[in-house]
């Protein structure tokens, strides 16, 4: 490797990396490592590297077999631990370096940056593939089943009552199903958040007065909102979507005959950041809180009640929540819940506008 390559390949590798010699004392280190170790390669040349790494591998033994055997290593999952740091979960590499007879490279990858990713990456896509595949289906059952509907209103007209259940079941199933596919069409056709600075109160209160016309009609709401909250800068059409779900799911949820209590509040709290893609981060001071009084999410579906198709209700489509998290996250928003029989408070953070430029 010419010494301008390696130049600039070696600072800009993005996992933490030593470079031990054949008497196992670190030789090179990368810029992310001296900040996972935090301390300069300066002061780490020459030092033994088990003085520098507490690893909590058999690290001496794992370097004699790359050495003998002349190939990589992999050890997964073990604490790795600089100075006086709290220890780190890694994946470990241990390679042999060509041309160099008994030197190693040492590659320690924290495992929460390799979990994360994975992670989030595979759910995204399979929720966005399954969200496809629903979609065209929705597409392609509602004409068949507005011949349905069409077909049991005309046989309707030339039967007794009796037979007339039966049709009107028809007629009715099938709105419900529309329904059913409407919702997974507006999934799949959410388009990107046009975003204005809006007041997050008056949102809330349009939402309230149409949910009160309907599914929330036996709802007592009580507001507690603080007046003082500057404008919130989301798309107004998709946030009336984010509270209609969420109250409806509360009022569905209330056991009680006479209705339960929807609780609203409003906060500022500064202490919420979201760390962005690129690293940076966000502010998310404004709190909205909706608590309900209902029997609380069903314990064997609490963990995943925000992915799509997951419903404890014999009638619900598993797609409010779903729908709800897609546009907060659409809007670097966050929204947590916190269940208990009694109470349960869905919490919404959200960015301030930014300042009109003056
Ligand atoms: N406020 C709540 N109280 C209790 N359970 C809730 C509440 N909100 C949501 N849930 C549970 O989460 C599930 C998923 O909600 P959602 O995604 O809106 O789908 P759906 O309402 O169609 O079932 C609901 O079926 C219900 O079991
Ligand atoms: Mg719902």
């Amino acid at each position: 490797m010419s010494a301008t390559s390696f130049e600039t390949l070696w600072p800009s590798l993005p996992v933490p990396s030593i470079i031990v010699s054949d008497d196992d004392k670190i030789c090179e280190v990368n810029s992310s490592a001296e900040g996972f170790l935090n301390a300069s390669a300066k002061s780490m040349r020459g030092v033994p590297v088990m003085d520098k790494l507490a690893i909590d591998a058999p690290l001496e033994e794992a370097f004699e077999r790359v050495r003998r055997d002349d190939a990589p290593m992999f050890i997964n999952n073990v604490d790795v631990s600089g100075g006086n740091a709290a220890p780190v979960q890694c994946n470990i590499q241990i390679a042999p370096l060509s041309g160099k007879p008994g030197w190693v490279l040492l590659l320690m990858e924290p495992r929460q940056i390799a979990d994360r990713l994975g992670r989030s990456h595979s759910v995204k896509s399979s929720a966005r593939s399954a969200i496809g595949m629903a979609e065209m289906l929705a597409h392609e059952i509602k004409n068949p089943l507005a011949g349905i509907t069409g077909a049991a209103q005309l046989l309707s007209m030339g039967i007794s009552a009796e037979d007339q259940e039966l049709t009107d079941l028809i007629v009715e199933e099938s709105r419900r199903i529309v329904a059913l596919l409407e919702q997974v069409e507006q999934f799949g056709n959410l388009r990107p958040p046009s975003r204005r600075p809006i007041n997050v109160h008056d949102l809330i209160d349009r939402a309230r007065k149409s949910a009160q016309l309907s599914y929330a009609a036996s709802m007592k709401f009580v507001e507690e909102f603080d007046p003082s909250l500057p404008p919130t800068f989301v798309d107004g059409d998709q946030f009336m979507q984010v509270f209609l779900n969420l109250f409806k799911n509360a009022a569905e949820a209330s056991d009680k005959k006479e209705g339960g209590v929807i609780r609203i509040r409003t906060f500022y709290d500064l202490s919420l950041r979201l760390r962005r893609k690129d690293g940076s981060g966000a502010a998310l001071p404004l709190q909205v809180e909706i608590i309900d009084d209902g029997p609380g999410l069903p314990p064997e579906i609490a963990g995943d009640i925000f992915e799509p198709f997951v419903s404890g209700r014999e009638n619900g489509t598993g797609l409010g929540l779903a729908l709800v998290s897609k546009i907060i996250s659409d809007h670097e928003g966050w929204i947590s819940v916190e269940s208990n029989p009694g109470k349960t408070v869905f919490r919404i953070s959200l960015p301030v506008a930014p300042k009109e430029p003056s």
